[in-house]
């Protein structure tokens, strides 16, 4: 898998030998040594032009803030989508951790090929529109006698299904934003099985709405992305949760295959699906004077299978319990699972679940 991220702070995930930072360690670290996964972190700064390398202006319509400039973006991303290295005939095949992070300083103009060229050919948006020759900050809305901005960005609503909108580019674009649609562990199920990911860290109030609706007419799958109900101060811490969600997913990088399934959420379908998991215990057995539930040591495999999952009913229950009404209404709780929550104090009658 290819991932490429732009941001304004490249230095954000670690210098561009891949040696630090947060992309260069761990699972994900390794995945990249052995070319699994090969990042490529871009300054959009690079495809500013003019002397301050400006990436925001100040919003159509007033408002607070900054909004980061559609012109800007839309070189960047043409740029990253014609760069022929991405292609699978001709993939870049980084021989060690050192080359599988790069942090590119110029990523060349197309002269590109099939579908990146669609993304490539001239645009439209923003190039006489843009305010130029401004100072970096200007202090004043663009005027009324330049294209208004109609109406805010429509957000996450309309980001398409991962699976139902093909890539025409072979590429999807994702760009983390606190009004996107939530990220969950089935969105990493499925971004872990595409070919290449690009990732767009917005900052300030985000990013001119153009850029997501002039990709998606281009015919790249596009997702805006939430990856919580907060707001950060941009884009790329939530890269950082939605690469290493995605990348300990992908063949190989878990060492246990088993674990994907088993976790938390289990998106792979395995018995913990749609659930939290319960408490986990290593040696000794026992510290402090807390022993380990004496069933982990049975040694009886069903009688062990039956406690976690009971323990993770139960723990779901009190802390998620909207993944529990979810569970018991798509029919993925079994009588000994409701007996275990009507014990456990939850109410899993069909009246009392709706509240
Ligand atoms: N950028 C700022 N806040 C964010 C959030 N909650 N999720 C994704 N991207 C963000």
């Amino acid at each position: 898998m290819r991932i490429d991220v732009v941001t304004i702070f490249p230095e954000y995930f670690g210098p561009a030998s891949g040696a630090g930072g947060p992309l260069g360690v761990s699972l994900i670290g390794k995945a990249a040594a052995r070319g699994d996964v090969n990042f490529h972190i871009h300054d959009l700064r690079q495809w500013a032009t003019d002397v301050h390398h400006t990436v925001d202006d100040t919003p159509f319509g007033g408002g607070p803030g900054m909004v980061m400039k559609a012109d800007v973006w839309g070189a960047a991303l043409d740029a990253i989508l014609s760069d022929k290295s991405r292609s699978p005939a001709n993939p870049s095949t980084p021989p060690a951790a050192a080359a599988s992070t790069s942090c590119s300083s110029a990523v060349e103009p197309s002269t590109g090929s099939s579908a990146a060229d669609a993304l490539a050919t001239p645009r439209s948006i923003g190039d006489s529109a843009t305010p130029s020759a401004s100072p970096a900050r200007p202090s004043t809305a663009p005027s009324a006698a330049e294209p208004p901005s109609l109406s805010p960005p429509s957000a996450g609503s309309a980001a398409p299904s991962t699976s139902a909108v093909p890539s025409v580019t072979g590429a999807r674009l994702v760009v983390p934003t606190p009004s996107g649609v939530p990220f969950s562990q089935e969105r990493a199920l499925a971004y872990a099985g595409e070919r290449h990911l690009v990732f767009a860290c917005g900052r300030y109030e985000g990013i001119d709405a153009r850029v997501v609706e002039d990709t998606r007419a281009r015919g790249m799958a596009v997702d805006e992305v939430s990856i919580g109900d907060y707001v950060l101060a941009g884009g790329e811490a939530a890269v950082v949760v939605i690469v290493e969600a995605v990348c300990r997913l992908l063949p190989g990088v878990l060492g246990n295959e088993r674990s994907a399934s088993d976790d938390s959420f289990g998106g792979g379908g395995g018995s913990m699906h749609g659930l939290l998991e319960g408490p986990v215990y290593t040696r000794p057995r026992a510290w402090r004077g807390h022993e380990v539930p004496p069933v982990l040591l049975s040694g009886d495999h069903a009688a062990i299978s039956r406690w976690q999952r009971d323990e993770a009913l139960r723990r779901t229950a009190e802390r998620r319990p909207d993944l529990i009404r979810r569970l018991a209404a798509g029919d993925g709780l079994d009588a000994r699972d409701r007996a275990v929550l009507i014990q456990a104090g939850f109410p899993v009658d069909g009246e009392s679940m709706a509240h």
